[in-house]
């Protein structure tokens, strides 16, 4: 079995169930656990804020990965930190200072991510490269669970792990959207070492534990 994290998406659960639903993922042998926050403004939809954060922080000891799809995310760190949030992920395009966002996020005592949409390309990291802890690549246009995976970001992947590789830099290289038993294994296989699941997790047939299960043994021994 290879080593990578498993970071399932928990907007893609039955929240009648957060605690068992994320027991089942922690019993499962997830690493981490994905919070998707959207404000209805970077992306169409509105999901969650920093008080779900703190339910799920206590629900379990589990690292909280927390993608921030807003507007403004300098507005919001101190209160997702204060929520819980192991990882704060911003996204490159609602930062107009970034590295003093990385900063910031850091001082708050979380690990600090960026991420990319599908059409911004890699070239937008690299000032930032050599402070992140997470680079998170989208392989949808973020907003939604339950997207076709873009085969195109698949290169992104490989350019983002060859320039980490340039820098002896062992940050994460996280995937998030459509990943799945079949396109986990070819972002494996391009670089990645993290990856976030939401419908392939969540909606597996025979339910999450056995979902999470499927994905990890994904990539051959
Ligand atoms: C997309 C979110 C994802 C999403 C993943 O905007 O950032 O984390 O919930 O769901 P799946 O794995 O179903 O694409
Ligand atoms: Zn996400």
């Amino acid at each position: 079995m290879k080593n990578f994290i498993l970071s399932p998406s928990i907007i893609a659960s039955d929240f009648t169930h957060l605690a068992d639903e994320i027991a089942a993922c922690e019993s499962a042998g997830a690493d981490w656990i994905h919070v998707d926050v959207m404000d209805g403004h970077f992306v169409p939809t509105i999901t969650v804020g920093p008080l779900f954060v703190e339910a799920c922080r206590r629900a379990t000891k589990l690292p909280l990965d927390v993608h921030l799809m807003v507007s403004n995310p300098d507005q919001q760190l101190e209160a997702f930190a204060k929520a819980g949030a192991s990882n704060l992920t911003v996204h490159v395009e609602t930062c107009s200072n970034l590295l003093q966002t990385i900063k910031r996020i850091k001082s708050l005592g979380c690990n600090a991510g960026v991420t990319l949409n599908p059409l911004t390309p890699a070239s937008a990291l690299d000032e930032a490269l050599p402070f992140v802890d997470l680079i998170l690549v989208m392989s949808v246009t973020p907003g939604f669970s339950g997207q076709v995976f873009m085969p195109e970001m698949i290169g992104k992947v490989e350019e983002i792990r060859n320039k980490l590789n340039a820098l002896r830099s062992n940050t994460w290289l996280e995937v998030d959207g459509g990943i799945n038993v079949e396109t986990l294994p070819l972002m494996y296989r391009a670089g990645a070492s993290v990856f976030v699941t939401g419908n392939a997790a969540f909606k597996y047939p025979q339910g999450v534990g056995q979902g999470i299960q499927a994905l990890r043994n994904s990539v051959a021994a």
